[in-house]
């Protein structure tokens, strides 16, 4: 969710259509990326049954994507089965606008590009490894899934109300740095947290990082860092409650929102 014309941005654009879709040329990934790609997917495959919420651990199995960058016409065909979702292979991050669209229409935008080796720790930028293993599993997930739609449909609606970098805070505390309390302790849904070699053990095991109930509000006002973890996470109870709670109409939250001042994610 930032400008795809920031010339900072890596990924070629030059081919991309209005919604900025790509071919994913799948043939041209190199074998060394397979093997990358792969050695991704091992470590953190030690981490999920750990750390992962459930439904992910429920989807992942169905991927069978260990072996290499998945062909996404390949999981098309199963997601879109599951829960109506497609991929859409993207140069890397897009503009609000498209991004909405996409997400308003079932297609979640995966960036084509995979990091290079001396980024298995930490890459600025979501890559192939990210935008899949960590958000492409939950889209197997009714709720979750239904949920996504609807924040693609809100993010539209709050272009319109000038009032995106409130509901840009929302995606980052759930659909990217997202806890779950479940039967058997806090486990990780978000997508940045899945992805991540060293976070995602950190946001359930460390006890410095403060894990809030969600609330709607507070998480619409909190500010991020996207440079180091997270000093703050907000645990819903299930998908259900995070459906439900973002459910009502943002228009007048937005309105007076608006007037207060942003709050500081490290504060107590
Ligand atoms: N209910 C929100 C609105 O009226 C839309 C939304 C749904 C936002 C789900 C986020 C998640 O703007
Ligand atoms: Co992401």
């Amino acid at each position: 969710m930032k400008s795809g014309s920031d010339p900072g941005l890596r990924g070629d654009y030059t081919k991309a259509a209005p919604d900025y879709a790509v071919e994913q040329d799948w043939s041209a990934y190199t074998a060394e990326e397979h093997a990358l790609f792969r050695r991704l997917y091992e470590r953190q495959s030690k981490l999920v049954s750990r750390y992962a919420c459930p439904e992910w651990i429920d989807a992942i199995g169905r991927l069978d994507a260990g072996r290499g960058i998945p062909k996404f016409d390949d999981i098309n065909r199963s997601l879109s089965k599951a829960t109506g979702w497609r991929i859409a292979a993207v140069p890397g991050l897009i503009p609000d606008a498209p991004f909405f669209t996409h997400l308003a229409n079932r297609r979640f935008p995966v960036t084509v590009w995979l990091r290079k080796p001396e980024e298995v720790d930490y890459i600025a930028e979501p890559d192939v490894f990210h935008d899949f293993f960590g958000h492409v599993p939950l889209l197997y997930d009714r709720m979750y899934a239904d949920h996504l739609c609807e924040y693609g449909k809100g993010g539209l609606k709050a272009m319109r109300l000038d009032a995106i970098a409130m509901l840009a805070r929302l995606y980052w505390y759930t659909i990217e740095f997202g806890l779950m309390r479940t039967g058997s302790g806090v486990r990780a849904y978000g997508a940045g947290l899945l992805s991540s070699g060293g976070e995602l053990a950190h946001c359930v095991d460390d006890p410095r990082p403060r894990r809030r109930p969600f609330e709607l509000e507070r998480i619409l006002r909190t500010e991020y860092r996207i440079d180091r973890y997270q000093d703050c996470y907000f645990v819903i109870d299930s998908f259900a409650q995070l459906m439900r709670e973002t459910a009502p109409d943002f228009t007048p939250i937005y309105a007076r929102l608006r007037h207060l001042s942003a709050l500081d994610p490290s504060a107590p």
